[in-house]
């Protein structure tokens, strides 16, 4: 391709503005044009970055300079945009949750897979530089015997937060709450460390905010390693701590506060130089908009790779559908008071 890569964003929120940051700060990407279903929105998006905007997103996937339409709607809207993008043969950058459901997760999973477009989940944390560098010691076995792993995702959000959009807090349309959006981010970056979780036994309550969903949920697992470990996740927690995973083994201990390691205690193992600062990406224990945009602008940078055909993306489809299925299954564990084993069926 001779021309720079092309992004349209769908849903003028408050994630849109980290894509096209990332868009506009990544040489090889151009940002085409801009679409929300409230005119205001898709026009003040649009004015200020100069580009086309339409309160109808079909006007996007029709457009030949669009490559990579970046699905920035809540979380229970990515159908049918997804599908109707991937059918008019635009690659997809989806914001996290991938879906609210397996279901539509596969739907769009396999749209994409059939018309060959390329899928990208936003899971930004994994860009942090401190998180790969502890799954890289986790992976090659320098904790020893990992015995317990745990993540705990103990942040704050108003009341007002909830209230400034219509999906914020049911499940609907948001699916879930401190699991599903917030912490799944935590819990992803759990799994891509420990690998498979094989059970889930969980309790989750609302118990400060006007919403349906849960603001508070604790849950049990035992890895497919026979590791245990606990997640616990909260919107209520005044005034918000950095997420925190830590991981226990026979040859060492360390934790990861937002991207930074706080605790490294590894038998023969310095604390990897590159550990030390960390990154902004993890940042939002208090406010939903104040994290790093490093991990969105690494992202996108890696998705021009992907259209010109250098390679596939790190977080693909089956990638993002795996926090996913652990928090549908806490939710389900939460909600009849069982056990309950993955993978879901
Ligand atoms: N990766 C991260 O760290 C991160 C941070 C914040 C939000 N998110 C995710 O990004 C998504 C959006 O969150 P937000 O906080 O920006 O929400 P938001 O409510 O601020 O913005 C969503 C926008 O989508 C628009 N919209 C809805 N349906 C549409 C449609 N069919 N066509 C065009 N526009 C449509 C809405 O009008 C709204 O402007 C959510 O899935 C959320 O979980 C991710």
């Amino acid at each position: 391709m001779g021309r720079d890569v092309g992004f349209g964003v769908v849903g003028c929120g408050v994630v849109a503005g980290y894509h096209i940051n990332g868009i506009l700060e990544t040489p090889g990407a151009r940002l085409a044009a801009v679409s929300d279903v409230v005119e205001g929105r898709a026009r003040e998006f649009g004015e200020r970055h100069r580009v086309a905007w339409t309160t109808d997103y079909h006007d996007l996937l029709k457009r030949e300079d669009i490559d990579v339409i970046n699905v920035c709607t809540p979380n229970g809207m990515r159908l049918p945009l997804a599908e109707e993008a991937a059918q008019a043969g635009k690659h997809l950058v989806i914001e996290k949750p991938i879906a609210i459901s397996l279901k539509e997760a596969d739907r769009i999973i396999a749209t994409c897979a059939r018309m060959g477009v390329h899928l990208m989940c936003i899971f930004q944390l994994r860009c942090g530089r401190a998180a790969m560098a502890l799954r890289k010691a986790i992976q090659e076995g320098r904790l020893g015997r990992i015995v317990l792993a745990d993540a705990a995702i103990k942040w704050f959000r108003p009341q007002a937060y909830y209230e400034s959009a219509a999906w914020r807090g049911t499940w609907a349309q948001e699916g879930g709450g401190a699991l599903m959006t917030q912490g799944i981010h935590t819990v992803d970056l759990l799994q891509w460390m420990m690998g498979p979780v094989r059970a889930v036994s969980a309790r989750m309550a609302t118990l400060v905010h006007r919403i349906e969903v849960e603001d508070t949920i604790v849950a049990t697992l035992t890895y497919a390693t026979g590791a245990l470990g606990v997640i616990e996740a909260t919107t209520a927690a005044h005034p918000g701590l950095p997420a925190k995973i830590e991981i226990c083994g026979d040859r060492g201990t360390a934790a990861l506060e937002a991207d930074q390691i706080t605790t490294w205690q590894v038998e023969g193992m310095e604390r990897p130089v590159d550990m030390g600062g960390g990154s902004e990406v993890g940042k939002a224990a208090s406010d939903s908009k104040t994290f790093g945009a490093e991990g969105h602008r690494a992202q996108i940078t890696e998705m021009v790779e992907v259209v010109r055909g250098g390679k596939r993306p790190t977080v693909d489809g089956p990638e993002g559908r795996k926090a996913v299925e652990l928090v549908l299954a806490i939710y389900e564990s939460a909600r009849t008071g069982r056990t309950v084993e993955l993978p879901l069926k």
